[in-house]
């Protein structure tokens, strides 16, 4: 089959090879991939900038397809489903946080920038009718971040949620959750068009994060602090966020693209903030998760669908940060 495989530390070396197609074990199945999407964990990969990278490996967390062999023990009502994965494997018993034994899908194990993958068949879930192929494979891991990281901000309807970084893949589903969800939307972004695109998704307020005083922009245009803060940007943004949210509020963070943040202790116990880590997500979040966006009709936002044999180019996209929303691959129709 066609595979995507990163043979070392360096974005350009992901090249298109024949590799053997895989069998399923005990309890998996092969899925036949329609198409897959990137998230920024590839790109820290091919830049070694990730712990436990195993090479040569083919990447790829997220993917949507067609159930077309089963291993052993697997049931049969399987064969020939159209799926969406969940992309973590042994996720463990306690749904607080993820065992030693928890992987992501893509790294060290084999992933979904190819024709096949192989995964357990408790990693399946049905793909909602009303996703095409390219929204169902842009759903998995930004959707299931999202949703838990919501989850543990525990969002309720009418409360304000800052998103920064709106062209980010997890930032797009959070808005989209926490719209459904009745909260008020105010986002950030360094790109004018992503935040008009944002505003058309419902956003309420969008400020440009390359303004030194963005934080000032967007308390005066909000009229009121945002009650939550879902962050996957670290950095200056993550310790500006701790000044931004109202004193009792809560602050998520997911991620740390801008690297490193230097942090006002004081301000989380004055203000009594509750700073809540979220990683991926259990099982059960995950069919919630997909419940959801079929229940309310959701679709993740794509940016750009190219060909599996695009994927360099499509990495290159997230890496200069023009995306909005998830990057496709399409592997077959
Ligand atoms: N913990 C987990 O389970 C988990 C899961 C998924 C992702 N992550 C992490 O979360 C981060 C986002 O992942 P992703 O896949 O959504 O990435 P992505 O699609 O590549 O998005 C990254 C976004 O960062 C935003 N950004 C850049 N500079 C910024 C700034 N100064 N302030 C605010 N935002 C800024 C950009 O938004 P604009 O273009 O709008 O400026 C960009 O679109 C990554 O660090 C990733 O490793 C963690």
């Amino acid at each position: 089959m066609r595979a995507i495989v990163l043979t070392s530390i360096d974005p350009l070396c992901l090249q298109e090879q024949n590799v053997p197609a895989p069998t399923p074990g005990p309890g998996q199945v092969v899925v036949s991939l329609r198409a897959a999407a990137l998230n920024h964990r590839d790109l820290w990969i091919t830049k070694g900038q990730y712990s436990g990278i195993r090479l040569p490996v083919v990447l790829g967390s997220d993917g949507a397809g067609v159930v077309t062999a089963l291993g052993e023990g697997v049931s049969s009502a399987w064969l020939g489903s159209e799926v969406i994965i969940y992309p973590s494997l042994e996720w463990g018993p306690d749904p607080e946080v993820p065992g030693p034994a928890h992987r992501i899908l893509g790294m060290p194990d084999d992933g979904t920038l190819a024709e096949q993958v192989v995964v357990p068949e408790a990693n399946l879930v049905r793909k909602p009718a009303h996703l095409s192929w390219e929204e169902a494979a842009a759903l998995p891991l930004a959707g299931l971040t999202a949703y838990r990281a919501l989850r543990r901000g525990r969002l309720r309807p009418g409360e304000t949620v800052l998103v920064p970084g709106i062209g980010g893949g997890v930032s797009t589903m959070v808005m989209l959750l926490a719209r459904h969800l009745g909260a008020r939307v105010l986002v950030t972004s360094g790109s004018a068009d992503k935040l008009r695109r944002a505003a058309a998704l419902g956003a309420e307020v969008g400020v440009c994060h390359t303004e030194p005083d963005w934080d000032a922009q967007l308390l005066a245009r909000a009229g009121r602090p945002p009650d939550l803060v879902v962050d996957g940007a670290g950095g200056d943004t993550f310790a500006r966020a701790l000044a931004l949210v109202r004193p009792g509020g809560r602050v998520v963070t997911y991620g740390a693209t801008l690297g490193p943040a230097r942090v006002e202790v004081r301000r989380i116990f004055w203000k009594q903030l509750d700073v809540l880590g979220t990683t991926m997500g259990t099982p059960a979040e995950f069919r919630q998760m997909v419940a959801l966006v079929e229940a309310g009709g959701l679709r993740p936002v794509v940016d750009t669908t190219l060909p599996l044999a695009e994927t360099a180019s499509a990495l290159q996209r997230l890496d200069r940060g023009e995306q909005m929303g998830k990057v496709v691959l399409r592997i077959s129709s």
